[in-house]
């Protein structure tokens, strides 16, 4: 029997853990591929904190614990590398800041940061709401939306503005296609875990795959192109980036990694902002009483007119929604490594190429931590919760060397998407659907958010 207990800082285990045995071949691959998320919960709920699994000949580890959990992220993080899970990406991501390691990450990590420094990030704060007033021109009263669909057309256009200066407005139906594509084909490979075929191999799929990538690679290039032609620096993330590539001095960075930055930003930097909107609205119209005090502060603070970054230090209700709706529904539901060094994690022996998964969709519902955990409570936010968890109870931008660049980015976006809407429409789900969580890329609502629009 595992028995983990928590002294001081320290996670101790007594015994070895125990896990699921799977399949005799596969191991726990199967079951992993039906029901992810599911899976995950029944392995935390049968053997506790750290759970040994196989996934065919690779052996993983599930941690369910805080302090275990900030071992791999912070303590021990130069004994990890990304997941092979994460690595299914690079096709498309290249050598880009989510998936680059080492030397090449930290210089990348180190030139990108300025563009996502607190008073810059406040500077996007004014196209952040401008973008979302504009969409909502277009919404009409008793108008049956994919919510969904409109929040990734919209953090599309936010990131590519604020970082590239682009307007993306005339491809987002192409866009919101070709990504589609890409995170089916990602959900699929992880899901299937052992690669049958590679990725050359002209399988439908594999071609579908491939025109995908190339349709977004012509968008990325057209930013690029656009930029390169009026050769002026706006000091945004772009032009941090073609400097950089112009630079005489060592440092130069090649085409194809400014191209990687760039899709790793606009897709890392819409994608997830978008799940985590998403799910807030569904949220709201299951608790009406929530999006009621929603509404009574979006009146107070702000009157008739839209949000500002100056107001969001008042529209503190509104930013507990956004944190009740990440810990219920984190976009990113699990963040994986796997190992490069021999260690022991949580006193459990590492060996190299062992897969560590911190499977954030089970601790956020974590009884231990949070009381009612499966009960949607912005208000459990107030009084300072955030501040007596353990560092790890809650982490949806991850931590660590490698969490999210994007984290104070979204947050505000979230923040002044979700008041300019809320301030003028209520969303109601549409009868009749169900609606899944289910893990691709980001956990997104399938299949999508059909709402209607009141206006208020
Ligand atoms: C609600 C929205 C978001 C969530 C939940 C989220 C979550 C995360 C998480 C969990 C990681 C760490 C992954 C790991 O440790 O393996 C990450 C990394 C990253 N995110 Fe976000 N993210 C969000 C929005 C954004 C935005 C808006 C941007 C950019 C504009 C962005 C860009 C990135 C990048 C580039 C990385 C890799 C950072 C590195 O390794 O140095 N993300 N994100």
């Amino acid at each position: 029997m595992l028995a983990i207990v928590k002294q001081a800082e320290a996670v101790m285990v007594t015994t070895l853990p125990r896990g699921p045995r799977g399949h005799f071949l596969l191991g726990s691959g199967p079951d992993f591929a039906r029901d992810q998320l599911g899976f995950y919960a029944a392995c935390a709920r049968e053997y506790g904190d750290v759970v040994p699994v196989r996934f065919g000949p690779r052996r993983g580890l599930l941690l369910y614990h805080p302090d275990a959990i900030e071992e791999v992220l912070v303590t021990r993080n130069r004994d990890f590398i990304k997941s092979p899970g994460v690595r299914l990406l690079s096709r498309l991501l290249g050598n880009g800041l989510l998936l680059s390691e080492g030397g090449t990450w930290l210089r990348q990590r180190r030139l990108l940061q300025p563009a996502f420094h607190r008073q810059r990030v406040a500077a996007y704060g004014e196209v952040m709401t401008s973008l979302t007033v504009r969409r909502l021109a277009d919404w009409r009263d008793g108008d049956v939306l994919d919510v969904h669909a409109e929040m990734m057309t919209l953090t599309q256009a936010i990131v590519a503005k604020t970082l590239f200066d682009a307007d993306v407005s005339d491809e987002s139906y192409a866009i919101a296609e070709a990504s589609n594509v890409l995170v089916e084909d990602f959900g699929k490979r992880l899901g299937s875990l052992i690669q049958l075929l590679p990725d050359w191999v002209p399988t439908p799929a594999n071609l579908r795959t491939r025109r995908a990538i190339r349709r977004l690679d012509e968008v990325v290039y057209r930013m690029i192109a656009a930029r390169r032609r009026n050769d002026e620096d706006r000091g945004d993330l772009l032009s941090i980036l073609l400097h950089a590539q112009d630079a005489d001095d060592g440092s130069r960075m090649s085409a194809r990694q400014v191209r990687d930055e760039v899709m790793t930003l606009f897709l890392a930097g819409h994608e997830t902002t978008a799940v985590a909107l998403s799910w807030t609205w569904y949220l709201l119209s299951q608790h009406p009483e929530v999006d009621a005090r929603l509404a009574d502060e979006l009146r107070s603070v702000l009157g008739d007119r839209p949000p500002a970054v100056a107001d969001l230090p008042k529209l503190t209700y509104t930013e507990m929604i956004v944190n009740e709706s990440m810990r219920l529904y984190p976009p990113a539901y699990g963040i994986a490594r796997e190992a490069v060094n021999p260690g022991e994690v949580a006193g459990y022996p590492i060996a190299p190429g062992l897969i560590v998964i911190m499977p954030t969709w089970v601790v956020h519902r974590d009884r231990r931590w949070f009381d009612e955990p499966e009960v949607f409570r912005p208000e459990r936010w107030a009084d300072g919760l955030a501040g007596r968890l353990p560092r790890f109870a809650y982490f949806p931008f991850g931590g660590g060397p490698r969490q999210c660049i994007g984290n104070a980015f979204a947050l505000m976006e979230a923040t002044l998407v979700l008041a300019a809407i809320a301030q003028r429409f209520r969303l109601t789900l549409e009868p009749g659907q169900r609606v899944t969580p289910t893990p691709y890329l980001s956990l997104r609502p399938e299949p999508g958010l059909r709402m209607s629009l009141a206006r208020r």
